[in-house]
């Protein structure tokens, strides 16, 4: 059942009790949504549960009721280079929404590309899908085309799931008491602020130093898993875009663009 709810906050938030998935229906509705459509983005849909939630890499993202899961769908016209960066945004912004809804302090770390730690344990993750915009493009040979990006957000509130060989926790184990609706309504809020920060990806210097701030700390030793191989190193920072980089052993650097870190 779909019911459109404002929550407090002024956007545009559709309420599902069940769900697929967040992420699955936005993507339906961006491919239909003219500039015009009542279904334009920006948009937020928000599900109680959903019955085939995604987590980055294929896996599943078991989605039972008392938790986050939401997802935005934001029309943008930047590069295509600009979007890895939109990551970093999202990361900004669901730190910035737990601990406003928390009230701190919560041992909050962003670990890349997006995955939301309390200490080591995973508190959330975040999935983001892109896909061209069904419009027709500008006459303004100036202007970049359209790129639709869907931003999901899981976030344990009220449990987790038990993952094996990795450590998960929620925001009620961490003693705090916070509903989905108070986490989500910092979230719109934060969200538009700092995807304005990012402008268009032209301001990318700023969105990666503020990232840097609250991220594993450089100097960290990192693991990233790509496909079946493992890369071991020491992070070093991010590259123009946002992508992840590793001194390795021999002393040479890579640019890490996707992969788990584990
Ligand atoms: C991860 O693997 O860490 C990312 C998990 C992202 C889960 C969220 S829940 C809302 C949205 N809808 C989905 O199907 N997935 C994302």
């Amino acid at each position: 059942m779909v019911q459109t709810t404002r929550l407090t906050s002024p956007e545009k938030i559709e309420h599902f009790d069940t769900l697929g998935s967040t992420n699955a229906t936005a993507k339906q509705w961006l491919a239909q949504s003219t500039e015009a459509d009542a279904i334009a983005p920006p948009f937020w849909i928000v599900a109680d549960e959903q019955t085939e939630g995604r987590g980055r890499h294929g896996r599943q993202w078991v989605s039972i009721k008392g938790n986050l899961y939401t997802s935005t769908a934001r029309r943008v016209r930047a590069p295509l280079s600009n979007l890895a960066s939109v990551s970093l945004v999202a990361g900004l912004s669901i730190y910035d929404a737990i601990n406003q809804a928390t009230d701190k302090p919560l041992d909050l770390k962003l670990k890349w590309p997006n995955d939301i730690l309390a200490g080591s344990a995973k508190l959330g993750g975040i999935l983001i899908e892109a896909q061209p915009a069904p419009i027709p493009p500008s006459d303004d040979v100036c202007l970049e085309a359209a790129t639709d990006l869907i931003i999901g957000f899981g976030i344990n509130i009220t449990s987790n799931p038990v993952v094996e060989g990795r450590d998960t926790t929620c925001l009620m184990d961490l003693g705090k008491r916070i509903t989905r609706d108070q986490l989500l309504n910092k979230l719109t809020l934060t969200f538009n602020k700092w995807l304005e920060a990012w402008d268009n990806g032209t301001n990318i210097e700023f969105i990666k130093t503020e990232w840097l701030k609250i991220a594993t700390p450089l100097g960290s030793e990192l693991t990233v898993k790509c496909g079946s191989k493992h890369m071991s190193g020491t992070f070093i920072g991010l590259d123009d875009f946002g992508c992840l980089k590793l001194k390795l052993s021999d002393n040479t650097i890579t640019t890490i663009t996707g992969g788990e870190l584990l």
